[in-house]
């Protein structure tokens, strides 16, 4: 008989309900993706059989989060529902004021052109495309100040997300502290590959900003994933709950952008949150231009009602265990397969490096946008690119080279089984094992902004 070695993990929920999914043959697939300018983005969910695009919007809501979905309350004015939300804000985040907003990207417009002035700096720990493209409109540079070790794929750095304090220091010395608005600190880094910041690394920031009177505002996207990684890997942690580390975390910074769409387990929305009033009272002002009245913000009631029970869910150290444990599962299926992926594995999904996948293609052969689109033809799993295309071109117009070109393969919370991760990981071997003969792409169709969403390709001959 095996001896029991370890107790694993389970969700801590049953279904309930199932959503059926389309299976394709690699003739139908190979058509779609050709019809989709070889851009995961441009596919029909329809001809996806699992997808992990992203982790955004696509969360499974709890029997609770639909039963609060009916007691959204639709006035257009002062909805109990805004009351509901800000309350829970307030408890579990500890932020002081809230305006809510249709996702995340609208909250950063509002606090970037509330904060940012032409030609300030806005330092953060790696970029984040809707992020810095706001920050670029608002008038600002955006500058990474992530640790290096952030960029390579293979450095087992336990908190990857980490701000250098010394590259900050840098540049308060040479623009001076009046130039730079706030420090943009994400937790559990999108595109470091899910990777956490530590609370040390917090308490130093905070020290350092209030020694130079900057503000630091908070990309909380993915901070219950962040707590959980600070819970495990941080000294001082381990008997703390996900609740408590993440009202820490929040306490170390004076506002935040969140986009509910992740943590929170809804299929839409977000906010802005803010310990100062007066922002908060500009931000009431632009939010009424752009999205709604300030207590709905471009959000039904009823979503307001969900963001509040996700919220507290989030929160949950079981649910997060199960969460970034099936993502841990995949990726050490694929490192069985000897796939070459960002390590630690992170939070949100793995992210493989795809320039190591395929050395014969040059950054403008655009690997992981190929391997993007190999991954779907083999077997229907949708992911997508995080690299040359998701960096876009600086504003004089020259293409960024990241140093990381990835494929992220998102996954949504709460949807997809361990056997749909099997699935992913033999798919992944499939398309490792055939790698030589893979060839490159090339742009045949580039919008202005943001073009990773539309961007077209070609196979090279
Ligand atoms: N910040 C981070 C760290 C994000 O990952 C996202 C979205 C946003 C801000 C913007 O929020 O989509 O609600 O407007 N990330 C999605 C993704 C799109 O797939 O990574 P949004």
């Amino acid at each position: 008989m095996k001896a029991i070695t370890k107790r694993s993990w389970a969700e801590p929920y049953k279904m309930k309900m199932v959503e059926l999914l389309k299976m394709t043959t690699r003739q139908q697939r190979l058509k779609a993706i050709k019809d989709a300018g070889f851009n995961t983005f441009l596919l029909n969910s329809e001809d996806v059989y699992i997808d992990l695009l992203t982790d955004s919007g696509t969360n499974s809501m709890s029997d609770r989060q639909w039963s609060a979905f009916m007691t959204g309350d639709e006035a257009y004015a002062g909805s109990k529902s805004y009351f509901i939300l800000e309350e829970t804000i307030q408890k579990y985040y500890g932020y002081k004021y809230v305006v809510p907003t249709h996702q995340g990207r609208a909250a950063e417009n509002i606090l970037s052109q509330i904060l940012i002035k032409k030609g300030d700096i806005v330092p953060g720990n790696m970029y984040f495309t809707t992020t810095r493209l706001h920050q670029e409109l608002a008038g600002g540079t955006f500058v990474d100040v992530i640790i290096d070790e952030a960029h390579d794929p293979l450095n087992e750095h336990p908190f990857k997300g980490n701000v250098d304090i010394v590259k900050l220091e840098k540049l308060v010395k040479k623009h001076g502290a009046k130039k730079i608005p706030y420090v943009c600190v994400a937790t559990n880094v999108n595109m470091a590959g899910g990777q956490p910041v530590s609370m040390a690394n917090l308490k130093e920031l905070r020290a350092f900003t209030k020694k130079h009177g900057i503000r630091i505002i908070h990309d909380m996207t993915r901070v219950a994933e962040n707590a959980y990684f600070i819970q495990q890997r941080e000294k001082g942690y381990e008997k703390k709950s996900i609740q408590q580390i993440v009202k820490e975390i929040c306490s170390y910074t004076d506002g935040a952008t969140m986009s509910a769409k992740k943590d929170a387990l809804v299929n839409i929305g977000g906010f802005m949150a803010i310990n100062d009033w007066d922002v908060f009272e500009e931000a009431r002002n632009l939010v009424v231009v752009y999205e709604g009245l300030h207590t709905y913000g471009g959000l039904a009631g009823r979503d307001m009602e969900a963001i509040a029970v996700g919220i507290v869910e989030s929160l949950d150290d079981n649910h997060q265990r199960a969460r970034v444990g099936q993502v841990l599962y995949l990726g050490q299926k694929m490192l069985e397969y000897n796939i070459p992926i960002v390590k630690p594995i992170g939070g949100h999904g793995i992210f493989v490096d795809a320039k190591a996948f395929l050395p014969q293609l040059s950054q403008d052969q655009f690997p992981a946008q190929t391997l993007a689109a190999e991954l779907y033809i083999d077997s229907g799993v949708r992911t997508m690119e995080r690299g040359i295309v998701s960096a876009g071109r600086k504003p004089n117009g020259e293409n960024y080279y990241p140093k990381l070109e990835l494929v992220r393969f998102t996954i949504p919370r709460r949807v997809y089984t361990q056997a749909h991760m099997d699935v992913i990981a033999e798919s992944a071997a499939a398309v490792y094992d055939k790698r030589k003969s893979i060839k490159g792409l090339k742009m045949v169709y580039e919008p202005k902004y943001l073009r990773f969403f539309q961007a077209r390709f070609e196979r090279l001959k």
